[in-house]
């Protein structure tokens, strides 16, 4: 689902990159963050290793015929470089062996030397067994070398141990201050390998949750011509289904009044309410917890003329509990209807292309939504949701186009209508461009005048004048968007972002982000934001704490990768800090 959540998420985990400032103060988690930005300009130092390498193995001068047993292992050792430099590898792995077994144990900086240099000749040879133990070997020997530490953690990651490469690789950039590129983009690199495949085991067999009515409100709200919710009214009233229902069950009555005795039931009338009419009904109190049962039995029904709503309701109600496998069944069987309502079937299109993307099919993403334009081309919904699907690819010219297009199908969609103000300040911001910025602050002024009641337009103002350090202006707008939904707890969470930057004052932060989840104990958010204060503060066992509670509350198996990247940086940032006895970088007290 592209809803609104996941789009304003994606610029917030973005945000707290930049709120907890310069990448020297940061933890290896808000680190990874601030790479997960930045990584497309790191990718192209990838090839320095294997050509700085051989240069720094080069042998030095030859020196005159060698005398003490260091110096026979000295001149062993640079006959092995000569040989590592001519591509002898084998011959090279026997000069370095000859080298360790010469050198005096006392020695232990050339053994460690050594036996790094050995592991760098298997490593050519792509010997990994070889190399992690005779980087484990120099390690014995040299405790922080960083290079053996560094060239263990790739031989692990190229046998798949992504455990010990992880806390090779944080020891490694924790030693370098975090000032090395390669260790940090392997680091990033081997955090989201391990965050996916951990991700894959736990949603397969994570305990469904059932979202809090703030985030349904503002899911549901992300849909302004949603074929079920934006009537439900009509059931309560006297809708042309209520009439039927019930006219159908007066007729039954007035007719065989016998057949009724036989059955023992008189509230029968009621009862032949079908079940999808129902969960209606429980959708307009806001009663959610029978609405999938509801569906179940509607849908079991051969010839029930209700089968395409209450698979979608069925649907949207596992995509929302996080069901993403069940939601795809039940929209593929939608889709495949013949004589579908076009809005039926768009929606069912929108809620597939939203799930694919979390799935990572960006390909089929689109054709889901293009499809749907395809399929019912006056729809604003589509644009709404392909224009968010847009900004999280990074498309933003597709993006603002979509947008527009939606508010002109839909002038009165007021969350559209932020969302382009926001993508619009977002692109300005982009392009540095002070004139787009201010026609962009222009806008957001017009559209709060317009939709005085739009949470979600205040927060995105509010959320834009952060990022421009507007901090006062900001606050006011985060208090109006709170005054209006005063239980939208993503807000609380930008307000405690926001005295983070403002006044760098973590305590006031977390008291605020608190305050997020005294209203909605569910928000999934405020758990991660929090978990990353606190690894900024080194409290890593707290951090470890919250990030799984993030992780029990995510819906997607993507976010659950993310959090679970998050938790293990986290706990190889603590183990290494506990092995070298040291303080990891933290923002310090503050
Ligand atoms: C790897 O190292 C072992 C032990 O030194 C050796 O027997 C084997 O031939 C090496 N394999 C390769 C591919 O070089
Ligand atoms: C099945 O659905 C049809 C049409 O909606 C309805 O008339 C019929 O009563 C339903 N049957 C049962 C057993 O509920
Ligand atoms: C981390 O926080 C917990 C509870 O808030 C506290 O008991 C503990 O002393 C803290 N640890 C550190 C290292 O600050």
């Amino acid at each position: 689902m592209a809803s609104k959540e996941n789009v304003t998420e994606g610029w917030e985990k973005w945000k707290i990159a930049l709120a907890v400032g310069a990448p020297i103060a940061l933890g290896l988690a808000g680190l990874w963050y601030y790479n997960r930005v930045k990584s497309s300009n790191l990718e192209t130092k990838k090839k320095d290793i294997e050509s700085g390498e051989k240069k720094e193995e080069q042998p030095e001068a030859k020196a005159a015929e060698p005398q003490t047993p260091v110096e026979q292992a000295q001149a062993a050792k640079n006959k092995g470089n000569k040989w590592f430099k001519g591509g002898k590898y084998d011959q090279a792995i026997q000069c370095y062996t000859e080298a360790i077994k010469i050198c005096p144990p006392e020695n232990k900086q050339d053994i460690s030397t050594f036996y790094q240099n050995r592991a760098a000749a298997h490593e050519q040879l792509k010997n990994f067994t070889e190399v992690i133990a005779d980087c484990s070997k120099a390690l014995e020997f040299n405790t922080r070398y960083t290079k053996a530490m560094f060239r263990r953690a790739k031989a692990c990651e190229h046998i798949g141990d992504l455990q010990q490469c992880l806390e090779d690789v944080t020891a490694v950039c924790i030693l370098e201050g975090f000032q090395n590129q390669q260790s940090l983009m392997m680091a990033d690199r081997v955090l989201k390998d391990l965050g996916k495949s951990k991700a894959k085991e736990a949603y397969k067999n994570r305990k469904e949750t059932t979202p809090s009515h703030s985030f349904l409100r503002t899911y549901f709200s992300a849909f302004a011509n949603d074929p079920i919710i934006s009537n439900l009214n009509e059931v309560n009233e006297e809708s042309p289904e209520t009439v039927e229902a019930e006219s159908e069950a007066e007729k039954y009555q007035d007719e065989s009044p016998e057949k009724e005795m036989k059955d023992g039931l008189p509230g029968k009338s009621r009862s032949q309410f079908s079940p999808f009419l129902k969960a209606k009904k429980q959708l307009a109190k806001k009663e959610y917890d029978n609405v999938i049962e509801l569906c179940t039995q509607e849908i079991s029904n051969s010839t029930s003329k209700y089968l395409p709503e209450a698979l979608l309701l069925r649907a949207t109600f596992y995509l929302l509990a996080g069901r993403g496998t069940k939601a795809i069944d039940d929209l593929n069987q939608v889709i495949g209807l013949e004589d579908v309502d076009k809005k039926i079937k768009s929606n069912a299109l929108i809620k597939r292309g939203s799930l694919k993307l979390q799935l990572g099919e960006q390909t089929e993403a689109l054709d889901d939504m293009a499809t749907a334009v395809r399929v019912d081309p006056e729809n604003s919904d589509i644009y709404h949701h392909r224009g968010q699907l847009n900004l999280l690819l990074d498309r933003m010219d597709d993006a603002l186009r979509d947008f527009d297009k939606c508010v002109a199908l839909n002038p009165e969609f007021a969350v559209a209508h932020a969302q382009k103000c926001y993508a619009e300040y977002r692109h300005a911001f982009d392009q540095r461009s002070p004139m787009q910025l201010q026609s962009s602050v222009r806008s957001f002024e017009d559209l709060l005048k317009r939709f005085p009641d739009c949470a979600e337009a205040f927060a995105l103002y509010g959320q834009a004048l952060c990022d421009q350090q507007q901090f006062d202006q900001a606050d006011d707008q985060f208090k109006k968007a709170i005054k209006i939904e005063p239980d939208n707890a993503n807000v609380y969470v930008h307000r405690g972002l926001l005295r983070l930057q403002w006044k760098q004052n973590m305590e006031e932060a977390c008291s605020m982000i608190k305050k997020a989840l005294e209203v909605d104990d569910k928000c999934e958010f405020a758990y991660e934001t929090l978990g990353t204060i606190e690894v900024q503060r080194g409290n890593l066992t707290n951090a470890i704490d919250l990030f799984n509670k993030a992780i029990s509350l995510a819906k997607t198996e993507m976010e659950m990768a993310h959090l679970f990247s998050l938790l293990d940086a986290a706990m190889a940032q603590s183990k290494v800090a506990q092995n070298f006895g040291i303080q990891v970088p933290t923002m310090g007290p503050m």
